[in-house]
């Protein structure tokens, strides 16, 4: 699609018409990821040149309509060799309204250790051997690469991330071999859906990892990483203090959104978020 100036201005079109059409606000581009896996590395720049004339585009339509202007985010790596392989990102900092970056799946069942699903800082050197993956570190090189920090959003996940214990030990950093049981609800080993940590928190053992500010829980072998109240407080703060936009959640469908799961109300998770960024 990016490759040639016609393909992108069929898409551009067709995005125009589809938001306008259903009321919608914006668009929110999600490529995971320019320049990675198999996009050849000069999508890089084409990936720019597709914001840059999503925004021209947005504006003449909106000129034209006399409606407010198409908003323009997109959701983007956390992760650094995939930023610098697939953002330019003081171009991008400025095309876009705001950045939703996705500061979470730092640590999974593709590992052969545990390790947090999305750390707020780094963690300890003898268990966290990438000091990168964390949402500080994420957050601070969006910004320290060209973006202004007020357009960056951090995001949050309402979903842990899950392992299967090779021995007895049940540290951060421990030896795993895949995920761990699959959720009831969610069928996939390797994740739970917030609401399904909640009925494993019933009977495991519960930890908090300090240095990173975010807790774990394990139980007959399964280990789960996962956010809570606590860590979202933790993060929200953060946010707050280092003066970014705001946050990202990932995703609604995973809160406890009945209510029925963890006795916290309806969508605990991102009503506490609300009630953090307000105060
Ligand atoms: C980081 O964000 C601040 C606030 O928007 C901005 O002034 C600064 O230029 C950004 N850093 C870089 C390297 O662009």
């Amino acid at each position: 699609m990016v490759s040639s100036s016609a393909n992108r201005q069929t898409f551009i079109l067709s995005v125009i018409m589809f938001l306008r059409e259903f009321g919608f606000d914006g668009l929110d581009l999600d490529w995971e990821y320019p320049g990675s896996k198999d996009s050849p590395p000069e999508d890089k720049h084409l990936f720019t040149i597709l914001t840059q004339e999503l925004l021209a585009a947005f504006g003449e339509e909106s000129e034209k309509n006399g409606f407010p202007r198409l908003l323009l985010s997109a959701a983007v790596s956390a992760s650094r060799r995939t930023i610098d392989a697939g953002y330019e990102v003081a171009a991008l900092g400025k095309n876009l309204d705001f950045i939703n970056v996705m500061t979470y799946d730092f640590h999974g069942s593709w590992a052969p250790e545990t390790g947090h699903n999305s750390p707020l800082h780094k963690g300890l050197k003898d268990y966290d051997p990438v000091p990168f993956y964390n949402c500080e570190y994420a957050m601070k090189y969006w910004n320290y690469s060209g973006a202004p920090a007020e357009k960056l959003m951090m995001g949050f996940p309402t979903y842990g991330r899950t392992f299967s214990l090779s021995t007895s030990n049940t540290n951060v950093g421990a030896p795993a071999s895949g995920g761990g049981t699959p959720g009831v609800y969610t069928k996939n080993s390797g994740t739970l859906a917030y609401y399904e940590v909640c009925t494993f928190l019933q009977e495991a053992s519960k930890a908090w990892i300090d240095k990173q500010k975010v807790p774990y829980a394990f139980k007959n072998g399964d280990w789960v990483a996962y956010d809570d109240e606590k860590s979202f407080q933790f993060k929200t703060e953060f946010l707050k203090r280092k003066k970014y936009g705001g946050a990202m959640v990932w995703t609604l469908g995973m809160d406890d959104f009945s209510g029925t799961f963890c006795d916290q109300g309806i969508n605990p998770l991102v009503n506490k978020l609300k009630d953090f960024l307000k105060n």
